[in-house]
Order: C-alpha cells, then structure tokens, then sequence
C-alpha cells in the first residue's frame, strides 16, 4: 500500500473511533448528569421518574441562595402547576421541563424568558419582590393548543 494511503486510512479509522468513544461517552451521561456546557439534562421520556417533575410545584430549597425551588412540567397544551402561589420577596429557582416538543416559558411583565426544549431542563433563579398575579405563556409555537398554554405565579404578602 502506498505511504500516503496508509496514513489516511489510519486518521479516518482514528476519528472513526474517536467518534464512538465520544457517542459512548455522551450515551452514559445521557442520565441526570451536568452536560459537559453545564446546562442539565434530562430523558423526556423519564421526566416523571425525576423527583422533582413527579410532583412538580413550590418547594423548600436546599440550594445556596434560594429561598425555594419552583418545578414546572410543560406538554401540550399545559403547565404543571397551572397556579402557584410565591411569598413576596422569594428568592426562587425555577426548573422547566418537557415531556414532548419544544414549549416556551415567559413571565409576563418580567425578564423570565425561556425555551424548554426536549431533554433539558432549563434554569432561571429570580426574585418575586412584587406583590401580583404573574401570567406565565408559552411563547413557542407548539401546535393547535398553544395559546391556552399558559399558568399563573401569584406573589402573595
Ligand atoms: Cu407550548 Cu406553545
């Protein structure tokens, strides 16, 4: 075999196998772990598995900086929870998820504004330092139910 041809060869088998090693790798991670972004990630198919999107609502936090953990699981057409309840001046860490296709998660009249995509769980920590009621919409398009796909954070005194 020619010089050259031997060379390429084994660079085309060496990234083939580097290929692998780093489908593997991602494969075994694929569960509850940091990805390696820092952005966590999570099977669609298991969300309900996953303690917090079980029950999803307000929680204590044990998190540093956090007063509470707020979990939503978005579907279509619906948020779960569909109203929560916040006291004035929560520090809160609100964890989206989704069981199906992309949704989007908007705080009306706030900087909240997220895409919840399939296999993530996204991440937002916000103070609720203002007495209301907070409309909560998905601003992706989702199909025929999108629109009525909304929830309500009431901040109470
Ligand atoms: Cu969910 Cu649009």
């Amino acid at each position: 075999m020619h010089k050259f041809e031997k060379i390429w060869m084994s660079i085309g088998t060496g990234s083939l196998i580097l290929f692998l090693v780093i489908l593997g790798v991602s494969a075994v991670h694929a569960g509850h772990t940091p990805a390696a972004s820092g952005i966590e990630t999570i099977h669609p198919d298991y969300v309900r598995d996953d303690n917090r999107f079980s029950e999803p609502g307000l929680y204590e936090s044990s998190e540093e900086g956090y007063d509470y953990d707020l979990y939503y699981v978005a579907s279509a057409f619906r948020y779960e929870p569909a109203e929560v309840e916040v006291p004035q001046g929560s520090r809160v860490r609100m964890q989206v998820v989704t069981t199906d296709v992309v949704h989007g998660f908007q705080v009306v009249n706030t900087n909240i504004n997220m895409m919840v995509e399939p296999g993530l769980v996204s991440t937002y920590g916000t103070n609720f330092n203002t007495v209301g009621e907070y409309l909560v919409i998905c601003n992706e398009y989702c199909g025929v139910g999108h629109t009525d796909m909304t929830s309500v954070i009431k901040v109470v005194p």
